[in-house]
């Protein structure tokens, strides 16, 4: 099975009375990371999970915990998610009003940091801060909830976002978030992402977890153990 492309499975399409059971699961079927998605009711119209949470989940899995934030004013919850085990931590260039000191104290904190870009968002928001990522991920769907189609538009800035990297000759994933799902992973891959965050594909697709994931992977599921 090709291990080339990061599968970041998100938790927020699992059944929410079962999360830690969810997240073995899938670190069972061979995630790289949980996504773990928190939202505020105010930077985005929907409220999900918290630091309390994502605490409670920690001794579930020893994968990375990818915490992608849609929280407005960020600063203040960033240490709650540096101890509760947050091992990425994920931001939005408009949650706070200095994006270059929040992904400082991300970093001092001990955890790889990220900027997000929205699919309205320019890529050049990256440019300032690319020696501050560990991660950049691009949103295929507006932020709010899963299950929404993926926006084909934002391939450009998949590829626009390479080449920076590329040109900067760091070591920072590029990650695609919304709507990635085995027909678009593979324009995401080709584009130029390595890691993929997926919610109803792998929580609600047609195969097992791990078929599902190997899916995205572009591996079919007769060769999934
Ligand atoms: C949306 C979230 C995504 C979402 C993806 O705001 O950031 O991580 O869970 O869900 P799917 O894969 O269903 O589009
Ligand atoms: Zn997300």
């Amino acid at each position: 099975m090709s291990k080339s492309v990061l599968i970041s499975p998100s938790i927020l399409s699992a059944d929410f009375a079962a999360l830690g059971q969810a997240v073995r699961d899938i670190d069972e079927a061979g995630a790289d990371m949980i996504h773990i998605d928190v939202m505020d009711n105010h930077y985005v119209p929907n409220l999900t999970i918290g630091p309390a949470v994502v605490k409670a989940l920690r001794p579930h899995s020893k994968k990375p915990f990818d915490v992608h934030l849609m929280v407005s004013p960020v600063d203040a919850l960033i240490p709650m998610f540096l101890d509760a085990g947050a091992d990425y931590i994920t931001v939005h260039p408009d949650a706070g009003p200095h994006l270059h000191r929040t992904l400082q104290s991300i970093r001092a904190g001990g955890a790889k940091a990220g900027i997000v870009l929205n699919p309205g968002a320019p890529v050049e928001q990256v440019d300032p801060v690319l020696d501050l990522c560990d991660q950049i991920m691009i949103m295929s769907v507006n932020p709010g909830f899963g299950g929404q189609s993926f926006i084909r538009s934002q391939l450009d800035k998949i590829r626009a976002v390479r080449q920076r990297i590329n040109a900067s000759g760091r070591d920072i994933l590029l990650q695609v978030d919304g709507g990635v799902n085995p027909v678009t992973a593979p324009d995401c891959i080709a584009a130029g992402a390595t890691s993929l965050v997926a919610g109803s594909a792998v929580f609600k697709g047609a195969g097992t977890y791990a078929e599902n994931i190997a899916a995205l992977r572009g591996t079919p599921a007769s060769q999934v153990a």
